[in-house]
């Protein structure tokens, strides 16, 4: 019984560290500046789709395609891998509350294809920028 249980913890603990050359483990992007990320995000036209609390200015003059909200209170901020992912590979993991074919088109996400124009280096503004935006909920 014993070996069992060594076993099955084993197990749990080597699949938290998974190094199959597939893996992302190691995956590392410089430090983002947020205020250029900010500069990006208008640029971009991301507001198009998106409402940032606080920012909605960056809405003005804008005839907006659809409203997924950025940022807020959350009871756990995405890590910048997640991010990332969400911006360059959106379809991998549509956002919670954005799955209805409003948002995605048969499993694809309706978000907008930005990897032939943004440079690697907006893209790690952009993400600094937007995490940014998410506060934890406090630990009770
Ligand atoms: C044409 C509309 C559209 C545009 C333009 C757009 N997005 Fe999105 N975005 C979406 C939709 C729809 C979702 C929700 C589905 C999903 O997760 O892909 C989304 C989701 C996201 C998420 C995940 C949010 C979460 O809660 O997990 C991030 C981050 C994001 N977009 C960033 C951006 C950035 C940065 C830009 C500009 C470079 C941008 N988007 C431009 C439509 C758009």
């Amino acid at each position: 019984m014993k070996k069992i249980v060594l076993c099955v913890s084993l197990a749990v603990a080597l699949a938290g560290c998974d190094l199959r050359p597939t893996s992302s483990y190691g995956f590392r992007l410089p430090d983002g500046d947020a205020e250029k990320g900010k500069q990006v995000f208008a640029e971009k036209m991301c507001s198009s789709c998106h409402v940032i609390e606080g920012m909605e200015d960056l809405r003005e003059g804008m005839d907006p395609e659809m409203t997924v909200t950025i940022g807020g209170m959350t009871t756990q901020i995405d890590t910048y891998g997640q991010l990332v992912t969400s911006v360059i590979n959106p379809s991998h993991r549509i956002a919670r509350g954005y799955r209805s074919e409003d948002y995605v088109d048969d499993g694809e996400s309706k978000m907008r294809n930005y990897n032939d124009e943004l440079t690697v280096s907006e893209l790690i503004d952009l993400v600094a920028f937007l995490q940014a935006q998410y506060t934890e909920f406090p630990d009770y």
